[in-house]
């Protein structure tokens, strides 16, 4: 049976397909009404770095300055096979087995949008990535907060990233991975200072604590993996990722995530925590999370499709189309999901009725 986190990458999909990608906008959209998971933070803080390691591949633009510059929807997907993939939205008939060029198409198509003016753009990119070491879930990795405008670009640009992240993470189906480095002051975090303000109460925030490894000797951060300095409604879960050193000597993600069990495993500091820490129960619980939001959401998003429809059939209506031109090919897609989601929801709740937890 298809998962009801596949169901939403499809009309995650169907939505950039019609031009809704969540931009500001007064009234709820389709795409609103998703359940999705925004990964925020300051530059380096080590969004990339976790991406990488929930994924286990290395497929991100890496450098300095603001590197990513639209959006980037990441859909996972658990396949049997043992064959790893990945594909773009925007090349609908291209495999990609080699993850360096994934890493490269994705810059290429950042410039594609932005004229490579450096500039930033809401306009997603979506990749899809299929392998048997991926758990089901869909996060979207938008551009670093920063201070400062470099490479040319208008003092505009750090207004414009604050903008375009808090327009994500202010919708309340939108879960927030907040980013903080644990060898700073978590009262400087941008992920911190930016989520507060959206969520006040810390319901659908989810902390992540990356660099332990890197904190001043003497100094731990039981504290704040505790939820003593920072209370959210789930639990704090620290990372430890690859340093520049590893990258640089071109380290695994199979060693490194060895190396990040080890660590807390070993440490006399963490190891109470160990079983609810690293990049291997970040992917799992936040799959399992996703997938309750989700579910909590279903009546909300059933209307909306309808609406999106119905919308849909008035423009057609009025633009006198046959139902084979670009617009009418888009709203079947949006049908045929919503027929399939309403098919999927009644397996759920048939399952749920006769016992099983599924
Ligand atoms: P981003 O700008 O938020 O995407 O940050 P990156 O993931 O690119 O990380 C910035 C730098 O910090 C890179 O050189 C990473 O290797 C390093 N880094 C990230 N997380 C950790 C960590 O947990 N430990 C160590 N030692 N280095 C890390
Ligand atoms: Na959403
Ligand atoms: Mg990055």
């Amino acid at each position: 049976m298809e998962s009801l986190i596949s169901l939403v990458n499809k009309l995650q999909r169907a939505c950039t397909a019609l031009g809704d990608h969540g931009e500001a906008s007064s009234l709820p959209t389709l795409w609103d009404s998703l359940p999705s998971i925004a990964v925020v933070g300051g530059q380096s803080s080590g969004k990339s770095s976790v991406l990488e390691s929930i994924v286990g591949k290395d497929f991100l633009p890496r450098g300095s300055g603001i590197v990513t510059r639209r959006p980037l929807v990441l859909q996972l997907h658990t396949i049997d096979q043992s064959k790893e993939y990945a594909e773009f939205l925007h090349l609908p008939s291209k495999k990609f087995y080699d993850f360096a060029a994934v890493r490269k198409e994705i810059s290429d198509e950042t410039d594609r949008e932005t004229g490579q003016t450096k500039q930033i753009s809401s306009v997603p990119i979506h990749l899809s990535i299929y392998s048997p070491n991926v758990v089901n879930l869909t996060l979207v990795d938008l551009p670093g907060l920063t201070k400062v405008a470099v490479d040319g670009q208008s003092e505009s640009i750090v207004q414009e990233i604050e903008d375009m992240l808090r327009a994500y993470i202010q919708k309340p189906n939108c879960i927030i991975l907040a980013i903080s480095p644990a060898n700073q002051d978590l009262a400087t975090s941008d992920a911190i200072k930016m989520s507060r303000e959206v969520d006040p109460t810390g319901e659908r925030t989810i902390g992540v604590l990356t660099k332990i490894d890197l904190m001043d000797k003497g100094t731990d951060a039981v504290d704040i993996l505790e939820g003593k300095s920072y209370r959210l409604k789930f639990p704090w879960v620290g990372v430890v990722n690859r340093s520049q050193q590893d990258i640089n000597k071109r380290v695994d993600m199979s060693s490194a995530r060895r190396r990040e069990r080890e660590y807390f495993s070993n440490s006399r500091d963490y190891k109470h925590l160990a079983p609810r820490m690293g990049s291997e129960y970040l992917a799992k619980m936040l799959s399992k999370h996703l997938e309750g939001v989700i579910k909590s959401r279903i009546p909300g998003i059933q209307s909306l499709i309808s609406k999106t429809v119905a919308d849909l059939e008035a423009e057609l209506s009025h633009l006198g189309k046959p139902i084979s031109t670009d617009a009418g090919g888009k709203l079947l897609l949006i049908m045929d999901i919503c027929r399939a989601f309403d098919q999927i929801y009644k397996e759920h709740l048939n399952g749920m009725r006769s016992g099983g937890d599924k």
